[in-house]
């Protein structure tokens, strides 16, 4: 990938800034509003109950952190942590105008090199975030040490869809529709040609989850979503 001579961090990091104000709406584009219904299910997958304390990695403008706080009650609570000042900013904007603001505390930082402890948190999310990461088995073993034994570490990404007919149009929609989305919605053909080209290199969803087994979870699993379009993959600390 073309990082335009920068390293993949700083790329991805001024991209996300570049792009911030117009995130919330372009993913509710391109994703038919299917995104909030994903984040979802990934909620119930990270297993979020009232009084527990869940970490949302790579949280952006904060949606699946809000989607979590609806869950976990008055009780818990929610740490996002993200490393782009904008999308935190929008992220704090989204909050406030929220009934959830006292159970989400936000926090700069990178989720190469998590800045908590051991076996702080009782669940770890990460939506669209870890094919952004230099490393992505790295994310993931940072997500699984600041968890509790038991916890459940999340992924929600682009996958790899596998049924043919749908599999080529769904290729095509990405690899032409979603830049042009980019460049006329939000003037930036650019960020969305990157957002496209990291779904292409990223693991598939099969791929994704034997990463997790090998990073150390068990009860590996991954949960096709629209055909493989997007995927859950998740696994438990031990
Ligand atoms: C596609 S957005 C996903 C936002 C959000 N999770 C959602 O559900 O819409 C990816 C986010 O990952 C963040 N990110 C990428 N690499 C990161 C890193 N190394 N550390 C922290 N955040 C990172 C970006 O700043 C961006 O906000």
């Amino acid at each position: 990938m073309d990082f335009s001579g920068k390293d993949k961090a700083t790329y991805v990091q001024e991209t996300f800034n570049s792009i911030a104000k117009s995130y919330d709406l372009m993913n509710t584009l391109m994703s038919f509003g299917l995104d909030k219904g994903w984040r979802r299910k990934a909620v119930r997958t990270v297993e979020a109950k009232p009084g527990m304390h869940i970490l949302d990695v790579c949280c952006g403008t904060g949606q699946l952190a809000m989607e979590i706080a609806g869950t976990i009650g008055v009780s818990g609570k929610v740490t996002g942590l993200d490393f782009s000042e904008n999308m935190l900013e929008k992220a704090k904007e989204n909050i406030y105008s929220s009934p959830y603001q006292s159970l989400i505390a936000l926090r700069q930082g990178d989720a190469m090199h998590l800045p908590f402890p051991d076996n702080t948190f009782d669940g770890a999310t990460v939506g669209w975030g870890l094919r952004n990461l230099p490393n992505v088995g790295q994310g993931i073993s940072e997500m699984l040490r600041v968890v509790k034994p038991g916890s459940m570490v999340v992924s929600l990404d682009m996958a790899k869809p596998t049924l043919l007919g749908f599999k080529q149009g769904y290729w095509f929609y990405f690899d032409k529709l979603v830049p042009w989305m980019g460049k006329i919605w939000a003037g930036k053909a650019k960020a969305y040609q990157y957002l496209h080209d990291s779904a292409v290199e990223f693991p598939s969803q099969q791929e994704l989850a034997r990463i997790f087994a090998r990073c150390g979870l068990v009860e590996t699993r991954y949960q096709n979503l629209l055909g493989g379009v997007v995927a859950i993959v998740s696994g438990r600390k031990a």
